[in-house]
Order: structure tokens, then C-alpha cells, then sequence
């Protein structure tokens, strides 16, 4: 099983929409996927058509110590499971502060779904808070998606700062960040043109092939709980998550 963290602290770049939508494509690839909703807010949880009751979540399990297969959800995508997401997760940081073994409760847990799936994927809250640090620590691979706006070579220093971090530390010897990707992709925009030049001459070989457009389709899908590919499978957007999907595999499965 491969594990991929989806991870950028800063919000709104395109996380969630990225692990839906890719966990769905490689699920109708006949990959058994696992997607773990570790953002509080719970999009990837809603996304993929789940509905918030009282069953377990990644709550219990990172902080209860409930067994993962108690807490598998199914989802509206073909071979994708989901654990889900809790509002209790706000306060896991605070919680777990002095718990010995905090960074490596969520790699504890998914060693539980070796056997049982081909990919995880974890969509991480938009902070470099405990969450993000213990998806870090589980994570055989990191995918960046990121805008060319102005900003983002700052975020992703920080970022990189961050992986350096958990590497220097052992937390995850091998963390680094294996691919960006480029997400709500405007090639008419000159700004758009020069700061992906930047990225792809910093970057080279790990900025992703694949760029996803902005494409009104991908916002409109998660309030139908779908994947691009059940909502609007020609849609432009949908088009580049099966090309996303196919160089991932290529990459790495
Ligand atoms: N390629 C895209 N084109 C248009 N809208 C997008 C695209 N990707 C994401 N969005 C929308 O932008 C918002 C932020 O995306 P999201 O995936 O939730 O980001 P993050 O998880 O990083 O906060 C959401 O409303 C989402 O539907
Ligand atoms: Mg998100």
C-alpha cells in the first residue's frame, strides 16, 4: 500500500478536491482506495457523499484507539472507502499535546489497512498543525497542489521547512515533497505563465505533468457528494483527474 499525504497549510488550493477526485479515478482503476479525512471541516468527507452521524470516525480511532476497520465508511465512488471526518478533531492538538507517540497514531493506525488497500489517500487541514504532522509521518509520498498566485513560493518554503523538519527529526526519514500539482490553472493569465515557469525551474521533474483547470464542474460536484468522473465525467476538470489519476499510477502504483 502507498500512502499519499495531500498537504499545503494554506486553505482553498485545491486539497480536498484533488483527493476525491483522484481517489475516485484510481478507484474505477480498479485500485482498492482508501481516502482519510483529516480535516476537521470534513469536505472530502461530504465530497464523497457521506453524511454526518454518530458512527466511528478518525477521531476515534487517532484518539480513542478505536480499531480502523470500525470506523471504514463506503462512498458514493466505485472501490473507495472512506474514514471519515469529526468536528471533534478540532481539538486533537490540544488534546494530544503531551502524548507520547502523537506524531505516529494516524501510521499506526492505517499499518491496520496494509493488506486491505492499494493507496490511502489523506486530505490534510490547512494548518501544519498535530493532524498534517501525523499524515506526514504516514506518508510514503506528498503531493502539493498549489495556485500560481503570488504567494505560493513563500507557502511552499514553509512547507518544504516543514518536511525538512520531520525528516531531521525521524519522524519521517524519508518525507520530502514528491510532486506538485497545479490546480484552478489559467493559462491566459500571464501571471499564471511566469510563476509556474518559477515553480517548474525551482521544482524540475516533481512539478506534476498534469495542470488542473479551473473548471466550474469541480466546485459544483461536492454538493451532489460526487467525483467529477459521476458528475461531469467530459468535463474539462474531469478530463484532467483521469490524466491526473494515469500519472500518478505511472509514478507510483
Ligand atoms: N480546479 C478547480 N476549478 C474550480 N474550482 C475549484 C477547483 N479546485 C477546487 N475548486 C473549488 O475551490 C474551493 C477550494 O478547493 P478545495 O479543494 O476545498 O481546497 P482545500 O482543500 O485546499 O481547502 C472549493 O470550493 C472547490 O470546490
Ligand atoms: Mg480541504
Amino acid at each position: 500500500m502507498i500512502t499519499i499525504a495531500v498537504i499545503n497549510q494554506k486553505g482553498g488550493v485545491g486539497k480536498t478536491t484533488t483527493c476525491v477526485n483522484l481517489a475516485a479515478e484510481l478507484g474505477a482503476m480498479r485500485k482498492k482506495v482508501l481516502v482519510v479525512d483529516a480535516d476537521p471541516q470534513g469536505n472530502a468527507s461530504t465530497g464523497l457523499g457521506f453524511q454526518f452521524d454518530d458512527s466511528k470516525s478518525l477521531y476515534d480511532v487517532l484518539s480513542g484507539g478505536e480499531e480502523l476497520k470500525w470506523a471504514l465508511h463506503s462512498t458514493s465512488a466505485k472501490n473507495v472507502s472512506l474514514v471519515a471526518s469529526n468536528i471533534n478533531l478540532v481539538g486533537f492538538d490540544l488534546e494530544m499535546s503531551s502524548a507520547t507517540g502523537r506524531e505516529f497514531l494516524l501510521a499506526h493506525a492505517l499499518e491496520q489497512a496494509q493488506d486491505d488497500f492499494d493507496v490511502t489517500l489523506i486530505d490534510c487541514p490547512p494548518s501544519l498543525g498535530l493532524l498534517t504532522v501525523n499524515a506526514l509521518a504516514a506518508a510514503s509520498r506528498l503531493i502539493v497542489p498549489m495556485q500560481c498566485e503570488y504567494y505560493a513560493m513563500q507557502g511552499l518554503s514553509l512547507l518544504a521547512h516543514t518536511v525538512q523538519m520531520i525528516r531531521e527529526r525521524g519522524i519521517n526519514p524519508a518525507a520530502q515533497i514528491d510532486a506538485i500539482l497545479l490546480t484552478m490553472y489559467n493559462p491566459n493569465l500571464r501571471l499564471t505563465r511566469e510563476i509556474e515557469a518559477q515553480i517548474r525551474e525551482v521544482f524540475g521533474t516533481h512539478v506534476l505533468k498534469t495542470v488542473i483547470p479551473r473548471n466550474v464542474d469541480l466546485a459544483a460536484a461536492p454538493a451532489q457528494g460526487l467525483a467529477i468522473r459521476d458528475y461531469g465525467r467530459s468535463s474539462r476538470g474531469g478530463e484532467a483527474y483521469h490524466d491526473l489519476a494515469l500519472e500518478v499510477k505511472r509514478l507510483w502504483l
